[in-house]
């Protein structure tokens, strides 16, 4: 891992500079929010990376794609090449996509393999990452005959963990255990039977727009009113609840009165669902960029991948209960609710790629927040701002 360079550190102290005047500790309606380079500059953003996405548990892929052992699936975190893979032990790993020879990339593609085999030289490791040949090692036909020092060359795993079917990666080793991160989550999530969800497809969306706007956008409902007339009409503003947060996690929900066909209304439910969720409908961020929403007949999963300092790709996952994820007599009734998501998300897309615009103006650095809805976009801002202090790359 890279030092940070004179413009990283650079742009670090003024970053931490701007934060720390106090507009993320004030209370909201004396305070403010991130700073316009969060959103605009290519050093912080290759910063966040080193810091937030190295050192935080990220998401790295769904379970559902490497279902068979030997399904290899590369992905990138905080810039690295990982590959996920799921091992004879029926355990996804993940490992540094990088030969311990030369450090190509071994897997560029998903694919289905016994072994993985450097294309270089032809090195190969089983799928648990240990070395299994370095042939012609100690010259022609002289394979790898000393096995003394084999482990040196074993891939470098990462810690790797499978919640339901979302595969979560800590490059840097140091994030808190993941299931203290998520508890937070679990005493909202009791009753709901996750075993009973099956996958059913995923919407993808490209943004002009930085990573965090679209979480920022996720997590706050202050915009239904301004922007989704449907949602708006399912649930109104006098009846939704402020965002509220506990470490790394953030939520919002609602209680609505009348199911939708598109929320509740059309697919079977969770079994044995207990009375309060069957009207009720939550949503949460796991920082920094994993969120998910949960209703009585499905399970959206919502993940803003950074891609430069002004783009990111958003991936929508749906899942359904039972019968309602596969079945073809609910094939309408899915597709009715894929429709709404595109349609709500088509809403969001045109006011986060134009808050994103107005990051270049010398007239905006940070803005004027509401005290009811907006108290959990500075603490969005803090997680960042205490990732970005601690960081903890080695030689820095
Ligand atoms: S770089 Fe992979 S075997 Fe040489
Ligand atoms: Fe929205």
């Amino acid at each position: 891992m890279p030092r940070l360079s004179a413009d990283q550190q650079q742009v670090k102290v003024d970053f931490l500079r701007q934060v720390r005047d106090g507009r993320l500790d004030r209370p909201t309606a004396e305070g403010s929010g991130l700073p316009n380079l969060t959103y605009t500059c290519p050093d912080f953003y290759r910063l966040e990376q080193q810091t937030v996405f190295r050192n935080n548990w990220v998401f790295a892929g769904f379970a559902h794609r490497l279902a068979r052992v030997g399904d290899m699936l590369p992905v990138e975190i905080a810039g690295q090449p990982v590959v996920l893979v799921k091992s004879e032990d029926g355990f996804i790993r993940a490992f540094h996509n990088a030969c311990r020879h030369r450090g190509a990339q071994l897997v560029t593609g998903c694919r289905n393999s016994k072994k993985f085999v450097c294309p270089n030289h032809s090195w190969s490791y089983s799928l648990q990452g240990k070395l299994i040949a370095r042939p012609h090692f100690h010259g022609g036909e002289q394979h790898d005959i000393n096995k003394s020092d084999c482990h040196r060359a074993d891939l470098v795993a990462l810690r790797c963990v499978t919640w339901h079917d979302w595969i979560f990666v800590n490059i840097s080793g140091d994030a808190d255990d993941f299931d203290a991160c998520i508890e937070p989550f679990s005493a909202q999530l009791e009753g709901y039977d996750f075993g009973a969800l099956g996958f059913c497809d995923t919407l993808e969306f490209d943004l002009a727009a930085n990573w965090k706007l679209a979480i920022e956008n996720f997590i706050e409902p202050y915009h239904v009113f301004s922007c989704h007339p449907w949602l708006n009409g399912f649930v109104g503003m006098e009846e939704r609840e402020a965002p509220v947060f506990d470490g790394k996690v953030l939520s919002c929900g609602y209680d609505f009165k009348q199911s939708d066909p598109a929320r509740g209304g059309a697919l079977p439910w969770f079994p044995a669902l207990p009375a309060a969720k069957q009207n009720r409908g939550d949503w949460f961020i796991l920082f920094p960029n994993f969120g998910f929403e949960i209703f009585p007949d499905q399970v959206d999963v919502f993940v803003a991948w950074p891609r430069g300092p002004d783009s990111c790709r958003e991936t929508i996952a749906l899942y359904f209960v039972g019968d309602g994820a596969t079945a073809a007599e609910y094939s309408e009734a899915r597709a009715l609710v894929m429709q709404n998501w595109n349609n709500l998300n088509q809403e969001d897309i045109g006011v986060v790629e134009r808050m994103q615009r107005g990051r270049n103006s010398d007239g905006f650095d940070g803005g004027v927040l509401s005290p009811y809805w907006d108290p959990v976009l500075q603490h969005f801002a803090r997680l960042l701002a205490d990732a970005i202090e601690a960081e903890t790359i080695p030689g820095s």
